[in-house]
């Protein structure tokens, strides 16, 4: 089965940006570090950044034409303000899980607010990388993948 990851704007950043809140390591580690564990579940996981919502949501639709099967996203900033990805997941019909390196919670409270948790299988936020592991393992479980 195939998995997408996608990382929303200013998340190619990571390693430099903001590292009290994100943490030191880069984007290429991190993905990385995931694909391997995504392979080691019996699963391959396709990585997508961008920094502009339209490609995003072009991304997304492109997603349910490849018979993509799970689908884990960091919409980084869109997650608060974009109805387009919304409508692109909903109309992808392909189950996803959101994931946020920081607690959203603990921050200000414009980030409290998520146009896609209450369509998304799950959300996990706060535990830094280890969050997208953390999905894969969960998207694995739910499309029946043995644990390895
Ligand atoms: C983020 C949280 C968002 O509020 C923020 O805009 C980001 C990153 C996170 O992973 O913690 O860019 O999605």
């Amino acid at each position: 089965p195939q998995l997408l990851l996608i990382n929303g704007p200013n998340l190619n950043l990571l390693g430099n940006r903001e590292p009290g809140v994100y943490g030191s390591r880069t984007l290429d580690d991190i993905v990385d570090e995931v694909q391997r564990h995504a392979a080691s579940l019996g699963l391959d996981l396709v990585h997508f950044q961008s920094n502009h919502e339209g490609e995003l949501v072009t991304r997304v639709q492109q997603a349910s034409r490849e018979g993509v099967s799970y689908i884990v996203i960091n919409p980084a900033a869109y997650t608060h303000t974009s109805i387009a990805l919304r409508d692109a997941l909903l109309a992808s019909d392909i189950p996803f899980i959101e994931v946020h390196l920081s607690n959203i919670h603990a921050r200000e409270s414009f980030r409290r607010h998520s146009y896609l948790s209450d369509i998304a299988s799950g959300v996990i936020v706060g535990f830094g990388p280890s969050g997208y592991r953390l999905a894969i393992d969960a998207a694995a479980s739910a499309l029946g993948m043995p644990r390895s």
